[in-house]
């Protein structure tokens, strides 16, 4: 059974085939990176126009990558919960209408449901033989002032097996944090969340304090990397459930901690404070916020894992491309961890048709002439597979 899933969610125009919940056949992702970094962050508004201009060229290409007509194709899906509603307006009318013009079964998907799905490809279909110098530039296939990167499949390192029930999955992105524990497909428990900012957002706000460009996460991994990360001493928060976050007191800290390094109070205007730091200041204050940010989701993922013995764990979600998050894990956990390629961390369509794949066998699909967007759709509790 192959699926296309799209993903409009954010700020990524994602489209993917995916065969049988498990062979990647094609991935494409245009980021909108470009655009949002002048800002420092994305607007909404903005995000929706651009997800128009590219939403079709980038399902075209998923389509070819994966060497697919419309006849190959047996289901769409597609994020309809939750991101900008703006955004997800975009990608839910285009499966709607692709669903209605090519008659196809169409599966609305739960988006941070679907990042632990990234975690069940393990086979790779056929690699588009094309260099990224022969792609033809979406802009010119129909899309008009499209800018940003594509990023189409490439050769992947996927897990050798899916990970067996049940399964303790850490969800850390730009908007979510939580600590799941799954018993089965569509048969989950939330163990814990965050209680203010999300982990990935605590990483874009700290990357803004200190001078490094949008996303914040993978500029701080970066400049990490020559930092010492006992430089400053940064805060754990204490919560009343041990399976609880919160980020928002540590982003505070090293707001604080940035303020007494440059001789400033919080009467300085703290958007300007960067301009005061060096490159070496940056990097140690980089490394100190990752090192206490991932120990905190470490500490937290080791309690669970000895609550609850699970068979397997796994880490979701755009943090979970973090190098330091995966070393802490592997090190502390005593279970051999396989994780997902980045290109399928981040957001992305793969993960949207792997999920539809085990979805689509107990659950009908929706109705493409009626299918509303939630922009914010937790992930409590659901049990679509009861
Ligand atoms: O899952 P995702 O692509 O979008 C959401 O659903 O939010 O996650 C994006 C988040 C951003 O906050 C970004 O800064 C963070 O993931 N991120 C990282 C890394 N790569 C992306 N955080 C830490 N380390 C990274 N290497
Ligand atoms: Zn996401």
């Amino acid at each position: 059974m192959k699926i296309l899933g799209i993903e409009t969610s954010c700020d990524e125009t994602a489209a993917a085939v995916v065969e049988n919940g498990h062979i990647l056949l094609s991935n494409v992702i245009q980021t909108q990176i470009d655009i949002h970094v002048q800002y420092g962050g994305v607007v909404p508004e903005v995000a929706a126009r651009s997800h128009i201009e590219v939403v079709n060229p980038v399902i075209n290409r998923a389509l070819s990558d994966a060497n697919c007509t419309w006849d190959d194709i047996d289901a769409i899906a597609v994020t309809y919960a939750p991101g900008l509603i703006g955004s997800l307006l975009v990608g839910t009318l285009a499966a709607r209408t692709l669903a209605i013009i090519h008659d196809k079964p169409l599966y609305a998907i739960h988006h941070v449901e679907a990042h632990v799905y990234a975690n069940f490809l393990t086979e790779q279909g056929r690699t588009p033989n094309h260099s990224p110098d022969e792609l033809v530039p979406l802009a010119q296939s129909g899309a008009t002032g499209a800018t940003g990167g594509t990023i189409t499949q490439t050769e992947l390192t996927l897990p050798s097996k899916q990970p067996d029930f049940p399964i303790l999955a850490l969800i850390v992105s730009g908007g979510h944090t939580q600590l799941v524990m799954f018993r089965d497909h569509g048969d989950f428990e939330l163990l814990g969340q965050t209680q203010d900012d999300a982990v990935g957002e605590a990483f874009d706000k700290v990357a803004k304090i200190i001078g490094l460009p949008y996303p914040g996460g993978p500029s701080i991994a970066k400049a990490a990397l020559s930092g010492d990360p006992h430089k400053y001493s940064l805060p754990k928060a204490k919560l009343q459930n041990t399976y609880d976050f919160s980020f928002s007191g540590l982003k505070t800290a090293l707001l604080r901690s940035v303020q007494h390094e440059t001789g400033h109070d919080y009467t300085f205007p703290s958007h300007a404070l960067h301009m005061l730091l060096d490159d070496a200041m940056r990097a140690d204050f980089a490394a100190s916020f990752q090192q206490i940010a991932v120990e905190t989701l470490v500490d937290k993922t080791e309690r669970a894992f000895n609550d609850h013995s699970p068979a397997s764990v796994v880490i979701a979600g755009g943090v979970a491309a973090n190098q330091e998050l995966r070393r802490q894990l592997q090190e502390r956990l005593p279970l051999k961890i396989e994780y997902a390629p980045m290109q399928v961390c981040t957001d992305n369509g793969a993960m949207i048709a792997t999920l539809a794949y085990y979805y689509s066998q107990t659950m009908p699909a929706a109705d493409p002439f009626d299918l509303e967007v939630i922009p914010s759709l937790s992930m409590s509790k659901t049990a679509w597979a009861n």
